[in-house]
């Protein structure tokens, strides 16, 4: 079925084939325009936009073939056929290799050229179809993948914010923990900064750091903030907070490496800590990382029993404990790392937190201004 008002440009310096071919062709309701030769031709192509060029290929002047070359310059979708005045297999041959749609031989059978000219018509509109899909289908991919990475921001967003909250319900509940555990974060992610991790491990670390004390939130409040001696069983009560806050924080999938760090930041280098007795490597490293980091900030807060060491003691204290308590390589990098200098700035005076202060339990009680430098009084 020829498609109405299609443009249809045959371009040949026989007038007489010219008008046969135009006349079969707006019997079939297509507008015809005619060219004598490839010159003429290619200025109506300039001016008006045609579905289909018929062209011979033997004409004075530039030829089909000629043509056909301009014509994929000026419009590469326009279905072209070309017309042979004889068999003429080479330029035939070297039309169909430039994009021509087909090739008719003279004389012409007026129904074949007519069908294939609504073939060449319906191939060229399918094609035009087939870009404007895959160009709408492009847009919608960006607008898709837009809205889903708009969509992840704000899960991100909400996640954060969960994380946030988790952290503060606990800061909430004793004031000792408070600033705690994003200090923590801060000074363990200088640390992993300086080892040069990737960017996941210190996400991981960081996250680690906010949440490694949310199993607290399980410890009842009265043995929190309990002034006396811890008694064996709160004490265990304390020891059980990693443990804890796997529980609490394992229904989140994407947590798992972060998982594995908390409940490991209270393992000792030496095999002496808990909740596993992991020693050496075997405890994750974003763990003695963060056991590290955990220390530091426990000592340089002020205890309700102690003043808050100074930089200096406290840094003396980790080297004592390097080896035995905390990973050595992970303490000189901490000695090394540009997070020390910044810290070493600013001037401690905050509470610490409150498993420092009970892992302490030789120290519990000591007079204020005392400064406990064992490593035992780590957490
Ligand atoms: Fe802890
Ligand atoms: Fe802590």
């Amino acid at each position: 079925m020829a498609e109405a008002g299609a443009k249809v440009l045959v371009v040949d310096d026989e007038s007489y084939v010219r008008d046969i071919i135009c006349r079969k062709l707006s019997r079939e309701s297509y507008e015809c325009d005619q060219a004598e030769n490839a010159e003429k031709a290619l200025a109506l192509i300039t001016q008006g936009s045609y579905e289909c060029i018929l062209s011979d290929i033997n004409m004075p002047g530039m030829d089909g073939i000629e043509l056909l070359r301009n014509i994929r310059v000026a419009d590469s979708d326009v279905a072209v056929i070309m017309v042979t005045g004889a068999p003429d297999l080479d330029g035939a041959l070297e039309a169909m290799r430039l994009g021509a749609y087909d090739h008719l031989c003279k004389p012409l059978n007026l129904d074949q050229l007519s069908l294939t000219v609504e073939r060449a018509i319906e191939k060229k509109r399918l094609v035009e179809e087939n870009r404007e899909y895959q160009r709408n289908l492009e847009s919608k991919v960006q607008e898709r993948t837009k809205q889903l990475h708009e969509a992840n921001e704000e899960l991100r967003r909400l996640f954060m914010g969960s994380i946030k909250a988790l952290a503060q319900a606990l800061e909430a509940k004793d004031e000792y923990t408070q600033g705690h555990s994003e200090r923590v974060s801060e000074i363990a992610i200088g640390i992993g900064r300086y080892l040069s991790l990737s960017e996941k491990d210190i996400s991981d670390i960081w996250l680690a750091g906010l949440l490694h004390d949310i199993g607290k939130i399980g410890v009842r409040e009265a043995v929190l903030n309990k002034p006396g001696k811890l008694n064996d069983e709160e004490w265990k009560s304390i020891q059980n907070h990693p443990v804890m806050a796997e529980r609490i924080l394992c229904p989140i999938e994407e947590l798992t490496a972060v998982i594995s760090i908390v409940r490991h930041h209270h393992e000792r280098f030496d095999g002496s800590g808990y909740p596993d007795g992991l020693s050496g490597s075997d405890i994750p490293l974003g763990a003695r990382i963060l056991t590290v980091a955990d220390a530091y900030d426990a000592l340089t807060s002020r205890r309700p029993y102690r003043d808050a060491l100074s930089v200096e003691d406290a840094l003396s204290v980790l080297e004592d404990a390097s080896g035995t308590q905390f990973d050595p390589v992970i303490v000189r990098a901490f000695l090394s790392s540009t997070e020390l200098h910044k810290l070493a700035t600013e001037k401690p005076d905050r509470c610490a937190e409150p498993d420092s202060v009970h892992d302490a339990k030789q120290g519990h009680g000591a007079p204020a201004g005392t400064l406990l430098l064992k490593p035992t009084d780590l957490s």
